[in-house]
């Protein structure tokens, strides 16, 4: 683990388990008598929907999407693009959108409107972190893992140039790291 990017650590291994636990309570109550289509973000929420999958006591499928929103670095762009689609269709599923993080909501608000057109029976969302400071278009997830200010994270899924998803934890990055 190359640890001269990171400036601290800013939530723990122990702290994800706890919280991935108790969402997973949370969402099997929620759908107690329904199955659940887990769609994943390719790669971020790789790592949250594999652990999160495992705290789902209700049947549940998965399905993964690749999206890329266009733009320079660290910002996204407002043009977002699908790169890999769903394999199966979502009709009649209650899909659950399972992200890594929502920054300034252009992906998951493209994202929601794109699935919302193929006949879901629901759409839901669940994101492992939120940085709510740095929304742009006014979307809120169902289901939050922790609240991250507002300062580029890596870890548990999410990177910087390919670096920091295999981190058992989160942390921010040095600031001359991103900003150059
Ligand atoms: P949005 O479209 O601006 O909400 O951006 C969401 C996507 O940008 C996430 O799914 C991540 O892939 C990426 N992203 C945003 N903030 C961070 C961060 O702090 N670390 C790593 N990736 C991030
Ligand atoms: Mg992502």
């Amino acid at each position: 683990m190359n640890m001269d990017i990171v400036k601290k650590v800013l939530i723990s291994e122990e702290q994800i388990r706890e919280r991935v636990k108790e969402l997973g309570a949370e969402i099997s109550k929620d759908y107690e008598g329904e199955s659940i289509l887990l769609v994943g973000t390719l790669k971020g929420a790789v790592i949250f929907l594999a652990d999160l999958a495992r705290e789902i006591t209700v049947p549940c499928e998965f399905d993964f999407m690749s999206v890329k929103s266009y733009g320079h670095g660290t910002i996204s762009s407002g043009d977002v693009r699908i790169i890999k689609d769903l394999d199966e269709s979502v009709t009649g599923k209650n899909v659950l959108l399972v992200e890594d993080i929502i920054d300034s909501g252009r992906t998951l608000d493209y994202l929601t409107n794109n699935l919302s057109h193929r006949g879901a029976k629901s759409i839901k969302i669940v994101t492992f972190l939120d940085k709510h400071d740095r929304r742009e278009i006014p979307i809120e997830a169902d289901y939050i893992g922790f609240e991250v200010p507002n300062e580029f994270v890596i870890g548990y899924g999410l990177d910087y140039a390919e670096i920091g998803r295999n981190y058992p934890f989160i942390a921010a990055l040095k600031n001359e790291v991103y900003e150059k």
